[in-house]
């Protein structure tokens, strides 16, 4: 068994999540809830990997080898059910950026481009920032807070021209794993379109007990579609800026690739390379035991939510670690709740940023001695709220 109660030391590391405690929310002793990353060590078989590159002492220019290709590939297939040739693969160096990149090389200024939200803020920001205008197509809720796709509304908005759709699957902050329908309907509107789907698949490997990741590059419509991967999220390693896009059509592929190395954007680095390969290689087991001591930690969620919390409303958890809160019945707005939680000593994200001020975002991929206190400070801080 893996060991994921153990804390990693991450305090004066340069840790986002950490070190920004005090400037970003001036409570340098909170526990941080908030950005996503993982605070129990990565598996020991990529920090064996890493080690082994280490003890080489060479650090000199590195091209994605074919083992390295091989190894994505082969993950892709075993845990996605997707057999892909390995040469779709293009390396990046994070997929935030390489959504800029992609969206500057496929559309021009002033075009349109949808997102389904609530959704990670960056991809307004990447939108907005290159001068395009982000669409919204906003996902429906139901009363048990399950999320769901409004195609009509889609089908709508893509006729009325848009270039490209950024898909997040699984969802981020909203929790859903999206069925085979679904992702085919996405991909089948995008394709009668002609907008790019771009489905950004970080999350992939992260489900809950019973759930199955369905990649939009199993849809059919290859020749539409870019899929963003990464081992960043699945085995913490997102400071070593290593993704994977994946590319089935040729021309997309050249397009992209060409258009990079003209603006003299590299690749990965190589420890980066070396993480992704051996996580991809032997992580399997480890990415399991993840998934259930997840499912540990929402369970964890789940009960205090029952006992402490009632107040609090809860968004199925079918994948990723973050887990959606509707605090709308506190009578608190999102940004108000979490200035209350900074000062009484845990930070989560508010849901404002993302699209929906009724709702926060607790990020539950920590030991769980670390979650259980933190859900005692919302639960003591909730409490003093509620009896104003
Ligand atoms: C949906 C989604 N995409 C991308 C990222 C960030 O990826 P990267 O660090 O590779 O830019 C995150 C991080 O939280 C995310 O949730």
């Amino acid at each position: 068994m893996y060991d994921f109660d153990t804390p990693a030391p991450r305090t004066g590391t340069g840790a986002i999540k950490w070190d920004l405690r005090q400037s970003a929310f001036g409570n340098g002793d909170a526990l941080p809830f908030w950005v996503a990353d993982s605070d129990y060590m990565s598996p020991p078989e990529v920090v064996e990997a890493l080690r082994d590159a280490a003890a080489r002492c060479v650090f000199g220019y590195t091209l994605p080898t074919r083992s390295y290709k091989d190894a994505v590939a082969g993950w892709v297939a075993r845990r996605h059910g997707w057999e892909i040739d390995p040469d779709w693969i293009v390396p990046s160096t994070g997929i935030v950026s390489e959504l800029a990149h992609i969206v500057r090389c496929f559309t021009e200024p002033g075009d349109r481009i949808l997102i389904q939200t609530p959704v990670y803020d960056p991809f307004a920001g990447v939108v907005r920032d290159a001068g395009r205008t982000p669409v919204e197509n906003r996902l429906l809720r139901d009363g048990a807070l399950r999320y769901t796709m409004d195609f009509e509304d889609l089908a709508r908005k893509l006729a009325a021209g848009v270039k490209m759709m950024i898909l997040c699957s699984p969802h981020n902050p909203v929790g859903r794993v999206w069925t085979r329908e679904e992702v085919c309907r996405v991909a089948e509107l995008c394709a009668a379109h002609g907008a790019l789907l771009v489905s950004d698949e970080i999350h992939w490997d992260i489900l809950m007990p019973g759930r199955a990741h369905f990649s939009a590059g199993s849809a059919g419509t290859p020749g539409n579609l870019i899929v963003l991967t990464a081992p960043s999220k699945t085995f913490n390693v997102a400071g070593l800026k290593c993704s994977n896009d994946i590319i089935p059509d040729a021309g997309l592929r050249e397009k992209l690739t060409k258009w990079k190395e003209i603006r003299h954007l590299d690749g990965p680095n190589s420890l980066g390379m070396t993480a992704c390969q051996a996580a991809y290689t032997h992580g399997g087991r480890w990415c399991d035991e993840q998934n259930a001591y997840l499912a540990g930690n929402a369970r964890l969620v789940y009960d205090v939510r029952a006992q402490k919390l009632p107040e609090i409303g809860i968004a199925p958890l079918e994948g990723t670690y973050l887990m959606w809160l509707d605090i709308s019945k506190t009578g608190l707005d999102s940004r108000a709740f979490c200035d209350r939680l900074n000062r009484a000593g845990a930070i989560l994200n508010d849901g404002y940023r993302y699209g929906d001020d009724g709702f926060v975002r607790l990020n539950i991929a920590c030991p769980r001695a670390q979650l259980e206190a933190g859900l005692e400070i919302i639960a003591a801080t909730l409490a003093g709220e509620m009896k104003r």
